[in-house]
């Protein structure tokens, strides 16, 4: 990806950041996921009184995603309240696996969106699909 289309996605999420429903953490994630025909999904993290409810901003996104029927992703860029890149947790990376490339880039940014970018299997090595359910 070029600079400039990385910045244009960080920019994304923080719009998507704004949408954060946290009344327990505070901590406000947004996620931006791009798809390979160049549509931009948001994502915000909703967070539940019972907090174990609580959904990533990145999972936020990428189900909205394939509800519209998206399944072919280009990246996601995630930014948070945090100084430090906001990377996905790991039951987000097990969802991003599932419809995501491993050379997909995962752009991590932080609160001034500065960012770090990984790939998917970087964050995830070795991870169980459904290639590992063949008998
Ligand atoms: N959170 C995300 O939205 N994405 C992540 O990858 C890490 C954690 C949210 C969940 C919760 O609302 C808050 O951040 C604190 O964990």
């Amino acid at each position: 990806m070029k600079e400039n289309e990385i910045k244009a996605l960080v920019d994304e999420a923080f719009l998507a950041r704004e949408r954060a429903y946290v009344p327990y953490s505070h901590f406000r994630v947004g996620a931006a996921l791009l798809t390979k025909q160049g549509r931009v999904y948001h994502g915000c993290n909703i967070e539940n009184a019972s907090y174990t409810p609580t959904n990533c901003a990145e999972r936020t996104a990428v189900f909205k995603a394939v509800y519209e029927g998206e399944r072919e992703f280009a990246a996601i860029a995630i930014v948070s309240d945090s100084k430090n890149p906001t990377a996905p947790c790991g039951v987000c990376r097990q969802v991003l696996a599932e419809f995501c490339e491993a050379d997909m880039p995962v752009i991590c940014a932080n609160r001034d969106g500065e960012y770090e970018i990984m790939t998917l299997s970087a964050l995830i090595p070795m991870v169980f699909t459904k290639k590992d359910m063949e008998e």
